[in-house]
This record gives C-alpha cells, sequence and structure tokens, in this order.
C-alpha cells in the first residue's frame, strides 16, 4: 500500500526520465493511490501529470519543427552563440529591439566602442571619453540575457582628429594607445566577454598594413606583430578574464592574408602571447558560393583551431545587386553553408552577422548598388536566409 511517504518519494525524483515520471505516477493512479493519498496531493499530481504532458508535447513539438524557435535557441542547441552587430539609436524602433532581444544570444556596437566614438577628446580633456552610447547597448544585453562583444580597440579606421592630426611621437602614441586600452576595456571588464582588440592589420598581400598605430609613426614600425601584441598584453592587462581576438577581412580562406595571420597566431601561442581567438569578417558576396571556397574556409579554420584558438565569424553578410526570388535564394543556399561550417568545426563557437535588418546594413552606404546583405529585409520580414541559418544549426 503507498502512503504519504510513497507520494512524496516520487515525487522527489525529478531526475528520472518524463516518460518513466509520467507512466509511475499514472501507475500509482490505478493501483488506488489517488485514495491513499489526501485531495490536495491528487491534485498536485493531477497538475505535475498535466506539467509533464505539456512539456514532453511541447518537447515533441520542438523536435518536430524547429521553425518555432528562435535562431538563439537552435544555435543554443549547438553551443554556439547567434549573435549580431547593433546600434543604440534603433533600439526605439520596436520591430528592431523585439528581434535583436529574442533571436540573438550575443550583439556588438557597430561603432559605438571604436575609437573616434569612444575616445573623442584627448586625454588632457576633463571628459575624453563617451561611454554612453555603447554602455546602451552593454545595458540592452545584459537585461535580455545576451553576452557582449568589444569592437575594436586597435583599427586605421574611425579615429579621431585629435590623434590623426596631432602629430604624436613614437612615445606619446604608446601612452596613448596605452591610455585607451586600459580604460576602454577596464570599463567593460565583466561586462565585455571578448574584444576585436586589433582589427585589420594585414594587407592582402600579408604584409603589415601601413598605419598610424604600426608605423606612421606607429608603436612597432619595422617591427613586424610586435605591436599586435603589445595591444594584446595591454588588454589582458586591463581584464585578464576578457577573450582576445584578432579580426580581420579576406582572411577566411587559405591565402596571403590568412597565412600571415596564422604565422603571427601560431608565433604568439608559442610564446604564451594572450591571443584566444580568431575572428573572420565575413563579408561576402554570392560568388563566394563555389565548392573550392568553401573548402578552403573549413581547412583554413581547422589550421587555426588545431593551435587551440577560439574562431568566430564576426561580421557575416551577403551582400546582393538584386534582391530577386533568384537572388535570395542564393543568398540563403550560401548563409546556410557558412553556418554549416560554422556547425561542423568545434572550436567555431560564434556565428555574428553584421547588422539583421536591411533597412539599418553599412552595405548600401559602402557598396553602390548592393544591398539586400542580411537576414530581415527592410520591413523586418524573415528572408529565405533567415530559414536557411536555422535549418544548418537545426541539423
Ligand atoms: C562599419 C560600420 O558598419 C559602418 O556603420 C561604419 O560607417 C564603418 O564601419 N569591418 C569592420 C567594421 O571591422 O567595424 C566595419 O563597420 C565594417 C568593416
Amino acid at each position: 500500500m503507498f502512503g504519504k511517504q510513497a507520494c512524496g518519494r516520487v515525487l522527489r525524483k525529478p531526475n528520472i526520465g518524463r516518460e518513466t515520471f509520467t507512466m509511475k505516477i499514472i501507475s500509482m493512479r490505478h493501483s488506488g493511490i489517488n485514495v491513499s493519498c489526501s485531495v490536495r496531493k491528487v491534485t498536485f499530481l493531477a497538475l505535475c501529470v498535466l506539467a509533464v504532458q505539456i512539456n514532453s508535447a511541447s518537447l515533441r513539438r520542438s523536435q518536430a519543427s524547429p521553425k518555432s524557435n528562435t535562431l538563439r535557441q537552435v544555435a543554443e542547441a549547438r553551443h554556439i552563440l547567434m549573435g549580431t552587430a547593433a546600434a543604440p539609436r534603433y533600439l526605439d524602433e520596436a520591430d528592431y529591439s523585439a528581434i535583436l532581444g529574442s533571436e540573438f544570444s550575443e550583439l556588438e556596437p557597430e561603432n559605438q566602442m571604436k575609437f573616434q566614438m569612444i575616445h573623442p577628446r584627448p586625454d588632457s580633456d576633463a571628459n575624453p571619453y563617451d561611454f554612453k552610447p555603447a554602455d546602451v547597448l552593454v545595458d540592452f544585453a545584459q537585461s535580455h540575457n545576451m553576452l557582449l562583444r568589444g569592437h575594436t580597440l586597435v583599427w586605421h579606421n574611425q579615429i579621431p582628429d585629435w590623434v590623426k592630426q596631432g602629430h604624436y611621437t613614437e612615445p606619446q602614441l604608446a601612452t596613448i594607445l596605452k591610455n585607451h586600452i586600459d580604460s576602454v576595456v577596464a570599463h567593460y571588464a565583466s561586462k565585455v566577454y571578448a574584444w576585436d582588440v586589433v582589427n585589420e592589420a594585414f594587407k592582402d598581400d600579408g604584409t603589415m598594413r601601413d598605419t598610424i598605430w604600426c608605423n606612421q609613426p606607429g608603436i612597432g614600425a619595422g617591427k613586424g606583430t610586435q605591436y599586435i601584441e603589445q595591444a594584446l598584453r595591454w588588454a589582458h592587462t586591463a581584464d585578464p578574464k576578457a577573450k582576445l581576438f584578432y579580426n580581420d577581412y579576406d582572411a577566411e580562406v587559405v591565402n596571403k592574408k590568412s597565412d600571415a595571420v596564422y604565422a603571427m597566431a601560431k608565433d604568439f601561442k608559442k610564446r604564451g602571447v594572450p591571443l584566444d581567438g580568431i575572428g573572420f569578417q565575413t563579408h561576402v558576396t554570392l560568388q563566394f558560393d563555389n565548392p573550392a571556397t568553401l573548402a578552403s574556409y573549413a581547412a583554413n579554420l581547422e589550421r587555426f583551431a588545431k593551435l587551440g584558438l577560439e574562431l568566430h565569424i564576426t561580421e557575416l553578410d551577403i551582400r546582393l545587386a538584386d534582391s530577386s526570388a533568384a537572388s535570395l535564394m542564393a543568398q540563403a543556399k550560401l548563409y546556410g553553408e557558412i553556418t554549416t561550417l560554422c556547425v561542423q568545426q568545434p572550436a567555431c563557437n560564434l556565428i555574428q552577422t553584421w547588422g539583421f535588418t536591411d533597412e539599418h546594413s553599412w552595405i548600401s552606404r559602402q557598396y553602390k548598388g548592393m544591398g539586400w546583405a542580411l537576414l530581415w529585409d527592410d520591413k523586418y520580414q524573415k528572408k529565405p536566409a533567415y530559414d536557411a541559418v536555422q535549418d544548418a544549426l537545426a541539423k
């Protein structure tokens, strides 16, 4: 005969399989358990049965139809973060913030953490930094349980005039950059989980890009990748917990640029320079969709993975010359294939698109005549590319 303890014992075993749990309760009910338990317990049991049944029904539904899941949910099951670049000025648009907060598990300020935006005045000024716009995104990320990626500490673009036109000497420039990295990384310590510390430092031929930070006058002229190492070390000191990335474009496949990034990464790993991962921007066109290119992307990811690095797809967009149904389908196919590359590579744990709605994409400003590069159209309708990414994550 089942007594009170028996009721309690079954109920205290939440870790038994869902089906077993349901069957146990049902068989108890058939063997008279509802007679021996108090009315309140029976009601409780009935509610349990109902809850378990609803639960397993929704489980079955979600297995049968991943369509009802957000990108974030399907990516999570793969241990991949689904991210996007975002801008605070669009958060007032209901569609924008609803999609951002539900479909993505990670975000990165598209511009607000760049030197020009975040450090617009010299250090001699009483108030050299403007953290507010990026802080708005930090708040949004935190209140939607999203991780935040920082972009970018050292880049040749979007630098303020006070730096560009300051005619600083090498030691002065080193002080400026160190202060910048210290202050920005410290401000976001424990809020930003990963930083693009250095962005786009190589030319297509694999040589160092000539920039104000590298050699004009730079802080490491003639010393190869030493200024990148220096920036990584400063960032690591400012927040030892943040993951530190080198990020670049057109280094997705095996080519001269990715060879140079690889050689640097290998050297850094060997010498214990704090480099945790590589960001592959992946701003591409439909021409990227051919077997040799995709195979080369996979091979490239694999060689970086073998160095023990994390791999992030950081700025994915696929620009089109028109929005015909054929182009949108071709775009969807390529989105799916690139997503699959990440799914199949264990070291790849972030797929981040460069924005998510065609309404606010940088593409039409940057590439005349091109556009339609993202997963939602300019009216916030999901495009075929959305389904392709979702399917590739769910497969
Ligand atoms: C772009 C932004 O999307 C634009 O809004 C801005 O005007 C210029 O920069 N590689 C990068 C990004 O690392 O920071 C760039 O973002 C796109 C190319």
